[in-house]
């Protein structure tokens, strides 16, 4: 359907990076829907030509920022203040129902069924399940919805210091009011996840449609031997399983760089973003 999409943010190279691979992986499971990846100002010109190979509509945005350096200390993410810009996807009016995914986040199989739910769905955040994780949502763009989203940071702001703790505290029906409105965790499966409650991975990762890097260390901070499809250096496996690590490196390596070659030049590509 033409008024429906998947959307993503990618404020800087790096996150461009993430997008680009979730845009591919979208792709690969062959999704009906468009693509949308909001940027910052700051995306180079080398990654928004890649990003415009993937993604049907690359739209440029102003990246707002919390500023609640206290909230984003205690989460330990000082980096997390821009994830306000998250909030310009409600903007996309000329689609009637989007799903929000994060630039850490990797598609598995087709999840073109999540346009069956309303908004807001989301699936639980790990660390506080009756909170959801904004890592991925269905939502319904609408300029009223934006300007009381808005509205609310300006008078409550966030718990967390990012747009989670905003969305949860504007869409604070979610965790009581309609079972259907909850994602299976198979949806956003966090990697953090995975070694809170190894059992309940090994039962049900199996299913595993998306997957989220949620955490300071993204696939994109780790370096990797295409030939030998190993990550270099050692895996905090704490936060991040290694298959998927792997998987996500897989789908980088061979889809992703050699665009970004031909857009850097061979000679001028910057070495860590080959990944070995
Ligand atoms: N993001 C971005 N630039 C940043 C930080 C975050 O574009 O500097 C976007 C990106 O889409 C990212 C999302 O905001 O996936 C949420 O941040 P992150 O995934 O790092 O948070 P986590 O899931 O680890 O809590
Ligand atoms: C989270 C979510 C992320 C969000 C961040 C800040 O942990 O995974 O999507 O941007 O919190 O609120
Ligand atoms: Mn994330």
């Amino acid at each position: 359907m033409a008024d429906q999409a998947f959307v993503t943010l990618a404020t800087n190279d790096s996150y461009s990076r993430g997008a680009m691979v979730l845009g591919k992986s979208l792709r690969n499971h062959n999704t009906s829907k468009k693509l949308v990846a909001l940027i910052g100002q700051q995306v180079s010109e080398q990654c928004q030509s890649v990003l415009k190979r993937i993604y049907d509509e690359v739209r440029v945005v102003d990246v707002l920022e919390s500023g609640d350096t206290a909230h984003l200390a205690m989460m330990k993410r000082p980096d997390l203040g821009v994830t306000f810009t998250k909030l310009h996807c409600w903007t996309l009016t000329h689609y009637s129902k989007c799903v929000f995914m994060d630039a850490d986040t990797l598609v598995l199989s087709n999840i073109d069924d999540l346009f069956d739910r309303e908004e807001l769905s989301a699936a639980p955040d790990p660390g506080w399940p009756d909170c959801f994780n904004s890592g991925v949502f269905v939502f319904c763009p609408s300029m009223e919805t934006h300007g009381k989203l808005l509205q609310y940071c300006s008078e409550h702001g966030s718990f967390d210091g990012g747009d989670q703790g905003v969305l949860n505290g504007f869409f604070n029906s979610w965790s009581t009011a309609d079972i259907s409105k909850h994602l299976p965790f198979i949806y956003n499966l966090s990697s953090i996840a995975i070694y809170t409650y190894l059992p309940a991975f090994k039962q049900y990762g199996g299913n595993a449609k998306v997957v989220h890097f949620l955490g300071q260390t993204k696939p994109w901070s780790y370096t990797f031997d295409p030939k030998a499809k190993k990550i270099t250096g050692s895996v905090n496996e704490a936060t991040t399983h290694p298959t998927f690590l792997v998987d996500w490196w897989t789908l980088y390596s061979s889809a992703v760089v050699p665009m970004l070659k031909e857009q850097y030049g061979d000679n001028a590509f910057p070495i860590r973003m080959c990944g070995g």
